[in-house]
């Protein structure tokens, strides 16, 4: 093992001296307790090392020893349920989490060496094979079955497979061209997994908030950005997402947010329940906690060993959610290392290489066609969560995620101060996956692509109508007007606001979405009807079917789909019924003043 040693100590950041030979991103030991470290920068013999545990008493003199590898993840059962720190070390008590129990120096293996996994081969001996072939497999939890697949760069003949049985993640369970091969694998985390092709996404990755699923679809295998100002439910958001989203692995990278508010969120999402298998959802979750508290060049770890563990599972053919929580906490930590190496800084002092680094993130989500046999297709779609200093969008941050990713929510101050949640601005967010996967809304709802279309619009002009109205009153506007006010607060409080923590509306099914989206559709065009004939404005406003329409969300989302449809059309019913009780009194009263 090549030794050099310390020549200089700067926080995270240290210089070593000795290092010949050493290469960019390779692991390094640093010191005496021997910390993980990994070179960002070579000169000469001397190595710039960003040390991802405390350096504090970290001495000038000391040894530092280079391993030969770069920082990588441990694949292989055993992740499922987890909960790793940002370079993968287990955690299990909460104190961990909140990071305050610092172990430095610790060895500790990612994944469990002692515990038995139940293999099931599923290949005969004697046949070809190559990079991704399935091999076997292991049940890891109810909703997780765990492929082997044969490892990267690995191909020739399968002389041997293990037989049904439990193995160590380390006993070899097949053997190819002479290599004993077992079902734990190792893959540098800064290093995209290869798959066979990208391909065009046409499906949503629905998450059960309206907002979302409805207006600003978000494509599986997309990427998209929820950027928000303190308090304005970055964190319910992403939770609510992880917890119903209609993924099969869900990964939750908390990076540089305060260690108390992460063990929060585990101990809720441990009691959580997953609704598609009743299961707890730890049983299809992995947790990387990095938080306030931890060393800081960890918090870039984290963020690059979720997506390699997300990659993963998106290889075995799942369709992987992945939300980083915060990617802005990520961005400091690197202007802090960058500051310390007395980089030319960029924009606010960021690295000129933030755009790219981001990038180099988002830029791993995908639909893929996985490498090897049988053929599979798999996803991973990533959410990052963005948190401008003063809620301003324009901060380098912000605006570089901007470049890359292709739906954005932008959460809204005063959304969010009005108790209006989601806090997700209609006007402002936007998603590119929209066109994508509307025929695979049409399926549900042949009327999406129109209904959609209806709602951006009436929301829009509410946003034209308000000035006028702070001008004038509403009540000088012109009826139809004065209806698309009534419509458009019918779209936000009924239809846009969703709690996330209600027993029934937490999650919304795709149909009742669309089911939904519909009454308010009908209630608008027979107000439309009625107001032509004559029906004074102030009798559509104060129609008793308003109530139920503001009830609508509370049908609980387990209803069956029949009955679902049978209570909507029951509500649409009494809609109608409603409208020709009010148009019949004008149009009697019309015909009595004609006889
Ligand atoms: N969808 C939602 N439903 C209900 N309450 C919400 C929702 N989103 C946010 N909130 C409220 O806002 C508070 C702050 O949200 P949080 O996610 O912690 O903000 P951030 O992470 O952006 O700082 C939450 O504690 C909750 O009371
Ligand atoms: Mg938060």
């Amino acid at each position: 093992m090549l030794k050099g040693k310390i020549h200089r100590v700067s926080g995270p950041v240290i210089i070593a001296e000795g290092m010949h030979g050493v290469s960019v991103y390779e692991v390094v030991e640093v010191g005496h307790d021997r910390l993980i470290g990994e070179v960002i920068g070579v000169e000469g013999e001397k190595a710039i090392i960003q040390v991802y545990e405390d350096t504090t008493g970290i001495q000038v003199g000391e040894p530092v020893y280079a391993t030969g590898n770069p920082l990588s993840a441990e694949l292989g059962p055993g992740l499922i349920g987890s909960i790793f720190d940002g370079i993968q070390r287990p955690l299990t008590k909460l104190e961990e989490v909140v990071g305050f129990l610092i172990r430095r120096g610790v060895k500790q293996p990612s994944l469990p060496r002692d515990s038995k996994w139940y293999f099931t081969p599923v290949v005969k001996p004697g046949v070809k094979v190559s990079s991704g072939d399935i091999v076997g497999y292991v049940q890891e939890t109810e909703a997780v079955k765990h492929y082997i697949m044969v490892p990267h760069g690995v191909h020739g003949t399968l002389e041997w497979v293990a037989s049904e049985g439990k193995y160590s993640i380390e006993e070899p369970v097949m053997r190819i061209n002479g290599k004993d091969i077992s079902m734990l694998q190792k893959w540098p985390v800064r290093k995209p997994r290869p798959y066979v092709e990208k391909l065009e996404i046409k499906q949503p990755l629905v998450v059960g908030t309206r907002v979302v699923d409805f207006l600003f679809p978000l494509g599986m295998g997309g990427k998209a950005a929820i950027p928000g100002g303190f308090g304005t439910g970055k964190t319910v958001s992403l939770q609510t997402f992880t917890k119903w989203s209609h993924a099969d692995i869900t990964i939750y990278v908390g990076c540089g947010e305060r260690g108390n508010e992460m063990a929060d969120a585990l101990h809720s999402f441990r009691k959580l329940i997953d609704p598609k298998t009743g299961r707890p959802l730890m049983e299809r979750s992995v947790f990387i906690a990095n938080t306030s508290n931890m060393p800081v060049a960890a918090r870039e770890a984290s963020v690059f060993l979720g997506v390699t563990i997300g990659e993963y599972f998106r290889d075995m053919g799942y369709n992987v959610l992945l939300v980083a929580d915060s990617t802005s906490r990520w961005a400091e930590a690197m202007r802090e290392i960058s500051g310390r190496l007395e980089e030319l800084p960029g924009e606010e002092g960021f690295p000129a290489y933030l755009g790219s680094r981001l990038a180099s993130f988002y830029e791993r989500s995908g639909l893929v066609k996985a490498m090897g046999s049988p053929e599979r297709v798999g996803s991973l779609t990533i959410i990052g969560a963005v948190s401008p200093p003063g809620a301003d969008f324009s901060e380098p941050v912000t605006q570089s995620t901007l470049r890359v990713v292709r739906a954005l929510y932008a959460l809204d101050v005063s959304l969010a101060y009005r108790r209006h949640y989601p806090a997700i601005n209609w006007l402002t967010s936007y998603s590119l996956y929209t066109e994508d996967v509307s025929k695979w809304w049409i399926n549900i709802e042949p009327e999406y692509p129109t209904l959609r279309e209806l709602f951006m619009k009436i929301l829009q002009r509410e946003a034209e109508l308000e000035e006028l109205v702070r001008l004038v009153g509403a009540d000088a506007l012109p009826v139809e007007d004065r209806l698309i006010l009534e419509v458009a607060r019918m779209i936000r409080e009924d239809f846009l606001q969703q709690d996330a923590l209600s027993l029934e509306d937490a999650y919304s099914p795709p149909l009742k979405t669309a089911l939904m989206a519909k009454a308010i559709k009908l209630f608008y065009e027979k107000a439309q009807e009625a107001i032509k004939i004559g029906v004074p404005f102030e009798k559509v406003r104060e129609m008793r079917v308003r109530e139920k329409i503001a009830r609508m969300k509370n049908i609980p989302f387990s209803t069956p789909q029949d009955q679902l449809i049978t209570f909507f059309n029951d509500l649409y019913k009494s809609i109608i019924d409603e409208f020709n009780e009010i148009t019949n009194e004008v149009e009697s009263r019309v015909q009595s003043s004609r006889t």
